[in-house]
Order: C-alpha cells, then structure tokens, then sequence
C-alpha cells in the first residue's frame, strides 16, 4: 500500500511549511492513507492527529527521549526542558531549514547563513552541491552533539512536540501509552 508521509511545520530535523490541518485538508482528497510527521510528542496530539483523518503519526523527537536511543543524556534533558518556542529553524546543517533546539551556542552562532551562501542555496544550479557541502561539514558536528554532550557544538535536532515530552521512557512504554490513547474512548477510560 502506498501513501505519504505528510510532513509538518512542527516537525523536528527537516520541517515541512504547512500545519498538520492545511496538509490534510490539500492532499486528502489523493484517497491515499496520510502520516502525520511533527508535532506528536503526547498521547492527546496523537488522537488530534487521528482526529484530523491521519491514519498514524512519524515521531522523532519523542524517541529520542527514550532509554534505548544512544543520544546523550544532555540531549535527552535538552528535549525535556525545551517549549516549543526553543526550537528554531536554522539553515547551516544541511541548507535547508531544520528544526533545532536554540541553545546558548546556536544564539552566538546565528540561526541564518551569509547572504552570498543563501543566494548559492536558492541558485537552481548550485543548490545541490551547497546542500552536500553543507551536509558533510554538519554530519560531524552532529555526531559529535548527539553522543558527546554539552562540551560539543550543541546541535540537537528536536520539533514543536517537546511540549508533550516531560520523561525519559522506554520505547515500549511510549507505543503502549500512545495505543490506548488511539482506541475507542469507551476502551481507554
Ligand atoms: C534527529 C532527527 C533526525 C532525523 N533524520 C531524518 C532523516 O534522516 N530523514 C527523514 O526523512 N527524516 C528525518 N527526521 C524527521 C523525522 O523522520 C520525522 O519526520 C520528524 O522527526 C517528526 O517530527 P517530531 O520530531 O516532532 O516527531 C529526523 C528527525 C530528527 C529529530
């Protein structure tokens, strides 16, 4: 079965530009099943999202704060302390817009890239090869954030749905949360 992943303006790393409700209302009538990928972090924004006709949900950020991911426990707390107004979009990971966590360091840094890097990113001709330039140069900064912690340039991919992330879980105890959220109300109550 095919279908898209409809990807959001709250969704962490690449976010989309439109909200979950616009997504919907644009592509429904394809009559493919539609994911809602951004802005689920909580059992209540997963029924939302099923509400809104979408027949599952891509989560990111929330398994990032899980006791199985390998990311660094700075990160994890990083996501935990976050509200949806730290998390900014910034160009100078990969030359697309992707959603981060705004921490002191990405503050001094500036979220945008120079005017002259931003003309070669919207340049149809050079685009592509900004993007891997820009993807290759972040792949290690990354990796260094994400299992090294604070004492590393701190970039840490996260979306909107750290409002609904306050734990630390295991990934079994957040599927099995999020599915009682998803059955019928006469069930879950
Ligand atoms: C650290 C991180 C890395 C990601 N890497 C990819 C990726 O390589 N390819 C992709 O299609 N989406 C990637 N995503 C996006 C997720 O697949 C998903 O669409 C998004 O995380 C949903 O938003 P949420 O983080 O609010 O749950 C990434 C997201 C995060 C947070």
């Amino acid at each position: 079965m095919d279908g898209f992943i409809c990807v959001n303006e709250r969704a962490g790393g690449h976010a989309g530009e439109r909200t979950a409700q616009r997504l919907m209302a644009d592509l429904k009538d394809l009559g493919k099943p539609l994911i809602c990928a951004g802005g689920v972090g909580d059992p209540q924004n997963f029924r939302d999202a099923l509400d809104l006709g979408f027949v599952g949900v891509q989560m990111g950020t929330r398994f990032i704060a899980s006791q199985e991911c390998a990311a660094h426990e700075d990160y994890k707390q990083a996501i935990l302390k976050a509200t949806a107004d730290d998390i900014v979009l910034t160009r100078k990971l990969s030359g697309t817009p992707c959603a981060i966590i705004n921490t002191p360091t990405m503050e001094k840094i500036g979220t945008e890239v120079n005017p002259i890097e931003l003309k070669l990113l919207k340049n149809r001709h050079t685009k592509y090869l900004m993007r891997t330039v820009y993807a290759l140069r972040s792949l290690w900064s990354l990796k260094q954030a994400s299992t090294k912690g604070l004492s590393y340039k701190d970039f840490w991919q996260a979306g909107k749905s750290v409002d609904g992330i306050k734990a630390v879980e295991s990934a079994q105890d957040i599927v099995w949360r999020f599915a009682l959220a998803a059955q019928p109300a006469s069930v879950s109550e």
